[in-house]
């Protein structure tokens, strides 16, 4: 440990002390979850894993369920048509989308029968092996806020199996960090009313307050009275 240590809760240790950096953690921890088999049926299907991507120095980190098709092609989270949403939402807070941190629960696309379309939810068992590989992402970045994007990545990072309508707008934590639910942009995919859009604006609202951001008159009023 280095003579100037001066312990800090925004630093582990290590980290701290000079011995290990954090591009480096997570660069490992990319290693490790790169060739992962814990769940053989997924591994077997995948094209490869999907990491996580973005800043590893966010303030900010949003968390969704499993990739999908695109992304278990392009091996980057939220690149497919949710994606796209996703990318304008971050960027009506005022981030770029470089400027967050953006994982799923799962680093896998869960696997679809033969010929079958479409993507299906990640199975209890598969959240609770993949789950740990998460964890250790939010560690070494240590965002002030977490975003879960929908029921399912609720599920994953708290356990509840409460309806998304129930836990959006509120704070939760996990581990100690503020953790505000609101809906997955699929849904919004599917549901486009101003009044839908409205209430994940709001949840991106407290978000910002949480965040001390400045906050514009414009950005208060979207998607209101129109
Ligand atoms: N939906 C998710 O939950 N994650 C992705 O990466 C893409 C779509």
């Amino acid at each position: 440990m280095s003579e100037n240590y001066v312990s800090s809760p925004w630093f582990s240790s290590s980290e701290e002390a000079g011995e290990i950096s954090r591009e480096e953690r997570m660069e490992a921890l990319r290693r490790r979850v790169e060739p992962c088999t814990k769940c053989p049926a997924l591994a077997a299907t995948r094209t490869q894993t999907v990491f996580g991507v973005g800043n590893i120095y966010a303030e900010l980190m949003f968390v969704g369920e499993a990739p999908g098709a695109d992304e278990d092609r392009m091996g980057e989270p939220f690149v497919g048509r949710a994606g796209q949403l996703l990318t304008k939402i971050i960027e009506t807070m005022g981030f770029q989308r470089s400027e967050v941190y953006i994982a799923n629960v799962l680093k896998c696309r869960p696997d679809m029968p033969p010929g079958a379309s479409g993507n299906r939810k990640p199975r209890p068992d598969e959240m609770a092996t993949c789950l740990p590989y998460l964890v250790e992402q939010i560690g070494i970045i240590r965002p002030r806020c977490l975003v879960a994007l929908g029921a399912t990545a609720m599920e994953g990072l708290t356990g509840t199996n409460a309806p998304i309508g129930s836990l959006r707008g509120r704070w939760h934590s996990f581990r100690g960090i503020p953790l505000m639910a609101t809906y997955h942009p699929a849904y919004i995919l599917r549901n486009p009313t101003n009044s839908e859009k409205r209430k994940v604006w709001e949840d991106m609202l407290k978000v910002l307050e949480q965040l001390g951001r400045p906050i514009t008159e414009k950005q208060r009023n979207y998607f209101l009275n129109r």
